[in-house]
């Protein structure tokens, strides 16, 4: 089946009353690791790059390599999605290259990490739908910045600092016409999300909650969802890493998230941590290997496992085979008769 737009996903999600985790790649291996996951569960998927990630391994090879995926795995709705670009000419060229949508993240400055205007924020989102819309493409926003730095996109501080403002987000919605909503409630990037277990308390979600009864049909986005799974840091520290102690999103919370509204987690970190503590075993324990399948094998694994896991806990497996793919020339009909 062809790449398909990201809207045609998660309405079908909201429809179905599940989540679609959206996980990040960088390379062949962790594309293909995604696709295995999603043959093994039959679940529908997004794969999404960052800026970074375009820049590491070059659009073309990004794009081809995902042809190659959707034409191995013809059974599977597979989404090609830009993750947090940081303007609308970022967002452009990820258009022109054949994502199938974008992120137009206008609740920080093209640096990634200050925070702008909510005027900003509604006049480059809105330029990114127009121009997404006219050829299919679905668009997600944020409005409210996640916390942390460690990666490259957020405010910094706590996750805390500023949360999404729900009078906000409906205004946002209605000038932008934007199909996916990524909001703030305590999350952030990255391994370090917090320095103790969560409690019930740790992520906002009554904000949440408040937010999607305002909004009872936009479709949500978590982002900052990994869960830095304490197994996963366990294996790193065993094998010579330095992990500080830390705790991340825990699934159940998530879950509460796709009963209130969410449809599309975003998760990178906890792939990360399984592909070091796969490939740092493989150095421990066989210092004298030195061909780098014998320890790419086994970190595509670790990641396809932790891939499944999401999508079982998210709801997505088993839908696979529920969608018939809407061309994006059709999609850019709807939006235009809309
Ligand atoms: O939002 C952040 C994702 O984890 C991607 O991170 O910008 O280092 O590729 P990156
Ligand atoms: P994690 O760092 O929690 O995996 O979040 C990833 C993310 O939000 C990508 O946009
Ligand atoms: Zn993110």
């Amino acid at each position: 089946m062809p790449l398909v737009s990201m809207r045609q996903l998660l309405d079908e999600a909201a429809k179905g009353g599940y989540g679609v985790g959206a996980f990040n790649v960088n390379d062949m291996e962790q594309i293909q690791a995604i696709m295995e996951a999603a043959r093994e569960t039959k679940s529908p998927v997004i794969v999404q790059a960052s800026r970074g990630a375009r820049a590491y391994a070059q659009d073309n090879y990004l794009y081809h390599l995902m042809l190659a995926a959707a034409e191995l795995y013809p059974e599977i709705p597979t989404v090609l999605h830009l993750d947090h670009g940081n303007s609308a000419e970022t967002c452009k060229s990820a258009i022109a290259m054949g994502f199938t949508s974008v992120m137009m993240d206008g609740s920080l400055l093209a640096d990634g990490k200050t925070p702008s205007s909510f005027e900003y924020n509604v006049a480059e989102t809105r330029k990114v739908v127009e121009m997404a819309h006219a050829k299919g493409v679905t668009v997600e926003g944020e409005i409210g910045c996640l916390g942390g730095i460690e990666d490259g996109h957020g405010a910094g501080l706590d996750g805390l600092s500023h949360l999404t403002d729900p009078d906000q987000a409906v205004e946002f919605v209605k000038q932008t016409g934007l199909d996916a909503l990524a909001i703030a409630i305590g999350t952030s990037h990255g391994a370090y999300k917090f320095s103790s277990k969560p409690t019930g308390e740790t992520l906002k979600m009554q904000r949440l909650i408040e937010i999607h009864n305002r909004l009872p049909n936009v479709h949500l986005v978590m982002h900052g969802s990994s869960s830095v799974p304490k197994e996963l840091q366990d294996i790193i520290n065993q094998y010579g890493g330095k992990l500080k102690p830390t705790w991340g999103v825990p699934v159940e919370e998530i879950q509460l998230g796709i009963k209130n509204g969410v449809r599309k987690i975003n998760v990178d970190t906890d792939n990360r941590l399984a592909i070091t503590g796969a490939i740092r075993k493989v150095f421990f324990e066989t210092p004298e290997k030195f061909d780098p399948r014998d320890y790419l094998k086994p970190a595509r694994e670790a990641m396809k496992k932790v891939v499944a896991q999401r999508m079982q806990q998210f709801g997505q497996a088993g839908h696979a085979a529920d969608y018939a793919p809407i061309p994006l020339a059709e999609m850019a009909r709807m939006y235009a008769t809309a």
